[in-house]
């Protein structure tokens, strides 16, 4: 079964693609240009995008929209986790946290998928964590190399996919997506 990932993000369709090809679920990546609107909602961001993109999409599709929220920060960066990301990086983040006793994060995203024909659907996935001292690990993207997931040692960049699916809030929300979608596919 087909399905289009609408995100120019590589990391993000990597990740989905192994935990999506378990569900045999065959994904393929599709740049489909969208403005994210201005909100400090991941929710109402997903499925705004997702609106807009089902208006260009001729196919079924998901778009995922994320972040890190850091709770000594009030949960900054939040919904501006790409932009604070581009501007200031990990080590901006580090900077902001030193002498901070409380490093605990998490990462949430919402995952909204669309049909042409029969709107959108929202599925939502966090982890929980703290934050490293120092940058570890050379895989994935974004904050990866800072955030220790609950029941791990290491940091996501630390890990490899398979093993960041295992913990991820984007694999949590996929894994909703993915019962519920093959359901709904099953009945037909
Ligand atoms: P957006 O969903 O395109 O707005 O981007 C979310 C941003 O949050 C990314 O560019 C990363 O900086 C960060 N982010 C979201 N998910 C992850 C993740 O799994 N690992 C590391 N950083 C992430």
């Amino acid at each position: 079964m087909k399905l289009i990932f609408v995100t120019g993000n590589p990391g993000k369709f990597l990740e989905a693609k192994e935990l999506l090809g378990k569900y045999g679920i065959r994904l393929e990546q599709a740049d489909i240009e969208v403005t994210e609107p201005q909100s400090d909602d991941l929710e109402e961001v997903a499925v705004k995008c997702a609106e807009e993109a089902l208006k260009k999409a001729g196919e079924r599709f998901i778009i995922e929209d994320s972040g890190l929220f850091v709770n000594s920060l009030n949960g900054f960066p939040g919904v501006y986790s790409s932009y604070v990301h581009r501007k200031i990086g990990c080590e901006g983040i580090l900077r902001l946290l030193a002498g901070s006793a409380d490093r605990s994060a998490y990462f949430m995203a919402a995952l909204a998928y669309g049909e042409p024909g029969s709107g959108v659907r929202l599925f939502t996935g966090r982890v929980d964590g703290n934050v490293a001292t120092e940058p570890r690990g050379k895989s994935g993207f974004g904050y990866d190399p800072l955030f220790i997931p609950f029941g791990s040692h290491s940091t996501f960049a630390e890990m490899s996919i398979e093993e960041k699916n295992k913990f991820s809030h984007r694999a949590k929300a996929l894994k909703a997506f993915a019962s519920w979608f093959l359901k709904k596919y099953e009945r037909k």
